[in-house]
């Protein structure tokens, strides 16, 4: 009965950023589950290798910066299957690090473009749809970033904690309408978005994270994604506005 609540037949999952990482894992887990999934992501050639794991899809190329086409990707989303029961709002950018001081104001708008106007896009777009239906399940990707404020990172968590405070205020919004939101604040995981190093940096790198973490693990990408599912299922049915935090024990705020 409980375990009925995962599964997603009859419902059509929206994802961005599946051409990697937690967005390619979190369409998988959606389609295993047995939902059919619209693919997004700006990246076309990586979008139809996720196809070919996904088996009911449809492929719709993204710019998630762009608000008309992240309208047009919803909208072909309900042509095409009818309906949208989910929107994964995953894709983004670390974009340029380093200390605040040095931070160029191109490099600034391009990491909020992608991380937090985009994500407002899908979750806009998504309520418009979902508030007709009286239905639906938003998840926004955050980052253990807006609980660790790391020196070095200001831009991406800037943006990530805009990503939950969207949430709480969609959440507060949608309620009434049916609507859940929610959003998912990962720890480190090993995704292309972190690889970018020699191999012994990145083993330096996750070394540490394994020793930050109370249980000694580094994330995968399915650590993130059956969280996506999670959310998107009924079986959080009594969850809104909530960050959940995959993070393996990391960051344990109360
Ligand atoms: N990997 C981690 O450790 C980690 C931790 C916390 C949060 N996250 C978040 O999870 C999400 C997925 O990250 P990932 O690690 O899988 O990274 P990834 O780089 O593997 O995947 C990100 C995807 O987003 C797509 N994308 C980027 N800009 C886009 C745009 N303008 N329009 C459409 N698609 C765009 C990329 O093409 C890529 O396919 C991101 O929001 C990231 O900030 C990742």
């Amino acid at each position: 009965m409980t375990l009925e609540r995962f599964r997603m037949e009859g419902k059509v999952a929206v994802v961005t950023g599946a051409a990697s990482g937690i967005g390619r894992a979190s369409a998988v887990a959606l389609s295993d589950a047995g939902a059919r999934v619209v693919l997004a992501d700006r990246d076309e050639e990586n979008l139809e290798k996720t196809a070919l794991m996904v088996d009911d899809n449809l492929v719709v190329p993204t710019d998630v910066t762009k608000k008309a086409e992240v309208d047009a990707l919803v909208d072909r989303a309900v042509e095409h299957f009818g309906r949208v029961d989910v929107m994964a709002n995953v894709a983004g950018i670390m974009g340029a690090g380093g200390p605040i001081v040095d931070i160029d104001e191109a490099a600034l708008d391009r990491v909020l473009a992608v991380n937090l106007k985009g994500v407002f896009f899908g979750v806009q777009a998504a309520l418009r749809v979902m508030g007709e239906q009286r239905s639906g399940s938003i998840v926004n990707m955050a980052s253990a970033a807006i609980d660790a404020a790391p020196a070095g990172l200001a831009a991406y968590s800037m943006a990530k904690a805009g990503v939950a405070i969207l949430t709480r205020v969609a959440a507060q919004e949608g309620g009434p309408m049916g609507v859940r939101v929610n959003c998912v604040a990962p720890g480190f995981i090993v995704t292309p978005m972190t690889q970018r190093g020699t191999p012994e940096q990145m083993a330096n790198v996750e070394a540490m994270m394994r020793k930050r973490s109370a249980l000694g693990l580094v994330g995968e990408p399915d650590d993130i994604a059956n969280a996506v599912l999670y959310l998107a299922s009924d079986a959080s049915r009594f969850m809104t506005g909530q960050v959940l935090r995959p993070n393996g024990g990391t960051a344990m705020p109360a």
